[in-house]
């Protein structure tokens, strides 16, 4: 079977009917010079075209197959002439239709599941294990790392593997420890509802490390983990309209300290965004991204039509996250840490006996997610693994 192309009328949409597959793919005249391969590729990093040099009437004048039947030749309406393989344009094909790759997997996980679980042995720079730990973090959303070194800098060393760790109004890492005066919840001894971290931040925090450096005397200080995903589609599930409501509606989340404190500037932060984010549009959108901390919440500015039914959907939420159907609950031992997507999995802890003698520790820290998963795509290249076809979930957005 050969290939054959055709025109529309007005010269601005190309038709390619590879031999076989009986149907022919629609190319759009700016989408397809913006592919011509006499421009460097787009990989490159050198391009210097702009669309602005091509007329705003381009079209197709001619287009045909050659001898070889493999590559499509073009004549365009400024004098250019593109020479596509056609094995080149079918690769190009979805994303000419305006379809997206599809996004890495996910397993969501229960309070009835048990934690993804990586020997910090395993975790060399650059190794397969340094790229499982990426990999699970991605999927599992929270793995938990063991056998850290007993020494404050394997918190930085763990992060190392992320990538940058983010400055954030804590500094670069928090010390949590039990103070008589807290000024934070952390530094109290008092449990906390699950939660991600700086929601008030228009990006909030990314990849995040929980470190622990000892653990709380007696039987308390038990961390709770939440997948926030796997509330949400229980939730769009049980009651779509709440979960439409969770992803439409933003509320503002905020942080204000007018005063600096020992390791936290002075802070006024704002950011409005919706508890979740979905990847486009429709019921079955999926969904990247969490931003729910009950703490830190603004006064509510919603519409008084829907204020009542986002306050239900608000609640069914966080009944969920309060619920130990969701709750993996496991106490942080020495030399353990968990490493967490902050935008999915969400974070807390039951309260301990007063351990202001005892100094129960933990280390925080994050890494912004795209720089993970720019080092998870690049472990996958130097390794030849799969899964470069995939898009990684971009995190709960600001709106
Ligand atoms: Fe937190």
């Amino acid at each position: 079977m050969t290939s054959t192309v055709s025109i529309s009328a007005d010269g601005t949409v190309l038709m390619v009917d590879v031999g076989g597959r009986h149907e022919a793919v629609e190319f759009n005249r700016f989408w397809l010079r913006d592919q011509c391969p006499s421009l460097p590729t787009k990989r490159s990093g050198l391009r210097t075209w702009s669309v602005a040099t091509v007329p705003a009437d381009l079209a197709v004048v001619n287009a045909g197959i050659d001898d070889s039947g493999d590559v499509v030749i073009i004549n365009w309406s400024d004098g250019h002439i593109s020479e596509f393989k056609t094995t080149d344009l079918m690769e190009l094909a979805p994303q000419a239709q305006g379809r997206r790759p599809p996004l890495t997997e996910v397993s969501l996980f229960t309070g009835k599941d048990e934690l993804p679980v990586l020997p910090a042995d395993s975790l060399t720079p650059g190794s397969m294990g340094h790229h499982d730990l990426l990999a699970a973090v991605d999927r599992y959303g929270v793995v938990l790392v063991r056998g850290l070194p007993h020494e404050d800098s394997a918190t930085e060393n763990l992060a190392e593997l992320l990538g940058r760790i983010r400055h954030t109004d804590f500094g670069r890492v928090f010390d949590i420890v039990t103070e008589p005066e807290a000024w934070t919840l952390s530094q109290s001894n008092r449990g906390q509802d699950a939660h991600s971290d700086d929601p008030f931040r228009y990006s909030p925090s990314g990849i995040s490390i929980l470190h622990c450096r000892a653990a709380a005397g007696g039987s308390g200080g038990v961390s709770i983990v939440v997948d926030g995903f796997a509330v949400a589609e229980d939730l769009r599930v049980a009651d779509p309209a709440a979960f439409d409501l969770l992803c439409r509606v933003s509320i503002p989340f905020i942080r204000h300290r007018a005063e600096a404190v020992d390791q936290g500037e002075d802070v006024n932060m704002v950011a409005y965004g919706s508890v979740i984010t979905v990847d486009g549009d429709g019921p079955s959108a999926p969904v990247t991204g969490i931003r729910f901390h009950e703490r830190s919440t603004g006064v509510f500015d919603i519409a008084p039509d829907i204020v009542d039914s986002y306050y239900l959907a608000y609640r069914a939420f966080a009944e969920r996250v309060r619920s130990e159907e969701f709750q993996i609950r496991y106490r942080l031992d020495a030399g353990e840490a968990f490493v967490f997507d902050n935008q999915r999995a969400l974070h807390g802890r039951t309260g301990y006996e007063d351990d202001t003698a005892g100094r129960r520790h933990i280390r925080l820290c994050t890494v912004d997610r795209d720089q993970v998963h720019s080092r998870l795509r690049r472990l996958k290249e130097i390794h030849d693994l799969d899964g470069l076809d995939r898009r990684t979930r971009s995190g709960a957005s600001p709106g």
